[in-house]
């Protein structure tokens, strides 16, 4: 009888097992973004703005729109040696980097062939920011992050990021 006990419970152990193995590979094979997203850059501010393209489309119909419609900062952006388009991806690279993403920092070419540059204040020599064109940089961005519906916690952490590069920008 006793025989029999010792032999049942670690066969059903070993069924119990077997059986959520079997779950676990069924329900990553059928959620592998979940499964990547957990193991890359879940939980990252990042992740929650949906990564590089999420932060490329904020850019791109939130920021950008408000900073040029920004009397304050909109002749900042009156002469470009690159085009908006190549700006924007670099710039969402950047933050994406920063903020947890896969992105990296600089480096990689935009569909126009431009490679996102590493160095801030080379980017930003000769356009004379001021301090007080930087805050509002940062807070036009902020507005619309929370107008967006970014949790007021997220945005303070892109504020953050931001504020770390006032140095290299700031009357370059
Ligand atoms: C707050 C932090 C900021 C970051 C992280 C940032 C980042 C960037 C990046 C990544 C680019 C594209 C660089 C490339 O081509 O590789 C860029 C371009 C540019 N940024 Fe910023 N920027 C910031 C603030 C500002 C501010 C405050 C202004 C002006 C008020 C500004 C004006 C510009 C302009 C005019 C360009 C285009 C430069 C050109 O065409 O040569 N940026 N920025």
């Amino acid at each position: 009888m006793s025989k029999s006990v010792s032999f049942q419970k670690p066969m059903f152990i070993v069924s119990a097992l077997t059986i959520l193995a079997v779950a676990a590979v069924a329900w990553f094979s059928l959620h592998p973004s979940a499964a990547l997203a957990g193991r890359e850059n879940g939980g990252t501010v990042s992740a929650r703005l949906g990564g590089v393209e999420g932060i490329r489309t904020f850019l791109d119909k939130k920021a950008v729109p408000a900073i040029l419609a920004d009397p304050e900062l909109a002749p900042f952006f009156a002469v470009l040696t690159e085009t908006p388009g190549d700006i924007e991806d670099c710039l969402a690279r950047l933050l994406d980097h920063d903020l947890g993403g896969l992105s990296a920092k600089a480096g990689t070419a935009t569909e126009t062939g431009h490679i996102c540059r590493s160095s801030m204040s080379n980017v930003h020599r000769g356009l004379a920011i001021t301090d007080r064109a930087f805050d509002r940089f940062v807070e036009v961005v902020g507005r619309e992050a929370l107008a967006a519906g970014v949790a007021p916690a997220d945005v303070q952490e892109i504020a953050h990021k931001l504020e770390s590069y006032r140095g290299s920008i700031v009357r370059q």
